[in-house]
């Protein structure tokens, strides 16, 4: 009886997920003899039994499109909003499952879906899973697909930015994505020659980037680009939220820690939406010169994907269809040096690759002369 693959992608989209879909696709139904059903939105397809068919035709001329043929979400199987109210629908996922005879799921995610991955793998499902985020914070894999892409994104909007910033004699700000991890600001500020690199994992005071700035003034260097991920805290802001965290972690009631998850949600809210502003205004007073302030946001998540993000994506999808021919499941397929390596998804779940302080990278641009604020 040939197998049954249920396929959904997860969590944010970006680009290489179509050709994810396709490698699992093509290498499933042409050399394994396998069955496929999409789901669309994520695991809320799943949940309501939306499908799309995932024939040759539909797994064709997708290698290179941007976004998701199946749709995405960032519904979580054991929280989603249905009606107005909250459920819990693994009861409704582990039916749909079984309805369709389905001897696996593929989840194509990021750090979240490894979480909701796992979680169905306990209620009963075989799951497989693929990382993808621009973000690159999966742990267990080298890389995730997507984050090439942005990458190279973010690297030509700094080298743009760089002849208006020169040619105006001014400072621009220039925010990526990224907020728990800096990997996107740190590779591509130092892909584009940054003067300055802000990012989460190493919180910054904003009188030494003025510092920095001043300095390259005197040195008759009259532009600045500093590079900054939407996660980068001042030194008092990463206080105050170390704090929030040591004393909800203490709290003794579920409504006490409630209430202080909701303060530092609030506190990241206004973050999101003002940090940068904030920072280019601070700047624009502290080192006395023009500045401005540009947000990358979604282009970095948007368009074809970079060949080197097609290949990845390319040797993670069709080794999903060889470990579930071969029964491996609970599994996240991640790239470790040049091979691919399943990771049991009790490993991946939880955690969250960052920067760490002492990453040679690191060393490297501060060798060049970027300074990291701090
Ligand atoms: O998927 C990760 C990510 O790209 C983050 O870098 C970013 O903060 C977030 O998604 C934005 O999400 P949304 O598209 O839901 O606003």
């Amino acid at each position: 009886m040939a197998m049954h693959l249920g396929l959904l992608t997860s969590g944010g989209d970006c680009p290489g997920l179509n050709a994810a879909l396709r490698a699992v696709g093509r290498a499933a139904q042409d050399c394994f003899g396998m069955r496929l059903l999409g789901f669309s939105n994520g695991f809320r397809g799943l949940a309501q039994d939306q499908t799309v068919e995932l024939d040759s035709k539909q797994l064709s001329g997708i290698l290179t499109l941007g976004g998701t043929i199946l749709g995405t979400s960032r519904d979580k199987p054991h929280r989603m909003q249905i009606g107005g109210r909250i459920l819990d629908m693994t009861p409704s996922i582990v039916e749909n499952y079984k309805r369709h005879k389905l001897d696996a799921l593929v989840c194509l995610g990021g750090g979240g879906t490894q979480k909701n991955a796992l979680r169905l793998q306990r209620a009963g499902l075989h799951v497989i899973t693929l990382p993808k985020t621009i973000d690159n914070d999966i742990v267990c894999t080298d890389r995730s697909f997507g984050f090439d892409t942005a990458l190279d994104i973010a690297t030509e909007a700094i080298d743009r930015l760089h002849s208006t910033a020169t040619s105006h004699n001014r400072i621009i700000v220039v925010e990526v994505m990224g907020h728990r991890a800096g990997w996107l600001a740190l590779e591509a500020g130092v892909a584009g020659g940054a003067d300055v690199i802000l990012i989460p994992e190493k919180p910054y005071d904003v009188k030494i980037i003025a510092d920095a700035i001043k300095m390259r003034t005197r040195q008759g260097k009259r532009f600045s680009i500093i590079v900054v991920a939407e996660g980068a805290l001042s030194k008092a802001d990463a206080l105050k939220v170390q704090r929030l965290i040591v004393s909800r972690d203490a709290a003794q009631t579920k409504a006490a820690r409630d209430k202080i998850s909701q303060t530092l949600d609030k506190f990241h809210d206004q973050q999101r939406l003002g940090h940068a502003v904030r920072l280019t205004r601070q700047l624009e007073e502290l080192a006395s010169q023009e500045s401005r302030l540009t947000i990358l946001g979604h282009l970095q998540r948007g368009g074809t994907p970079s060949s080197a993000d097609r290949v990845l994506a390319t040797r993670l999808g069709t080794a999903c269809a060889e470990s579930a021919a071969e029964g491996r499941f609970g599994v996240m397929l991640g790239l470790q040096g040049n091979e691919i390596v399943p990771v049991p998804l009790e490993e991946v779940a939880g955690r969250k690759k960052l920067v760490p302080v002492d990453y040679p990278l690191i060393r490297s641009a501060e060798m060049v002369g970027t300074s990291f604020g701090c």
